[in-house]
């Protein structure tokens, strides 16, 4: 069994990243098991916290579910064309205390996907991404991409994403990631 980690960018319940989160478990093929992380009861990165109390509970949480995959799947809503404060702040806490990040992160295969309402989908957040996952030592997916723009009209009443061309987009995707992790 392959496990990947989703991991939320979004703290909304009603997220359209997380909806594309779970559309892509429901898509995972045979002996595939994509689990999804949110990001609820991590604090901002402060030194001073970290000196006082050390890394977060719920930091600690995530390093063990990022530990037991193996592979990762960020969801990355794009705020101000750039990526969310929540992720990124989850990811600086993710990389310490020093010395952490390339245990945690290197050579992990991590592939990278992102809705939102407008028609770009991400693409920019995405882009601005790149640097810090280098930074990572991630093995970054560069099969396919997946922005899913306009998500809002891809969103049946009870928020999961029900268009057809989407849901075939995201399992073509996560297929194509799939089975660049067999063998690993
Ligand atoms: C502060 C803020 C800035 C935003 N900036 C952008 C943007 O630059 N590009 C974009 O496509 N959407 C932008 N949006 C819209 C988000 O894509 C939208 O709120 C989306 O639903 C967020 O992802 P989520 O549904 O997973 O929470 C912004 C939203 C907020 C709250």
């Amino acid at each position: 069994m392959t496990r990947i980690l989703g991991i939320s960018g979004s703290l909304r319940a009603a997220s359209f990243n997380t909806a594309l989160l779970r559309a892509a478990r429901r898509a995972a093929p045979e002996g595939v098991e994509i689990e999804i992380a949110t990001l609820h009861g991590i604090p901002l990165y402060d030194g001073d916290l970290e000196a006082a109390t050390g890394i977060p509970e719920a930091v600690d949480a995530l390093k063990a579910r990022i530990r037991a995959s193996d592979a990762l799947l960020l969801a990355t809503p794009e705020y101000n064309n750039g990526m969310p404060g929540v992720l990124k702040n989850a990811i600086d806490w993710l990389s310490r205390p020093a010395g952490e990040l390339r245990q945690l992160f290197g050579g992990r295969p991590l592939a990278l996907m992102g809705a939102s309402p407008s028609g770009f989908g991400t693409l920019l957040a995405q882009a601005a991404w790149l640097p810090v996952l280098k930074s990572l030592g991630v093995q970054v997916w560069p099969g396919k991409s997946l922005m899913l723009s306009r998500a809002h009209q891809s969103i049946g009443a009870d928020g999961e994403i029900v268009d057809e061309a989407a849901l075939k987009t995201i399992a073509d995707f996560v297929a194509g990631y799939a089975a660049s992790l067999e063998g690993r």
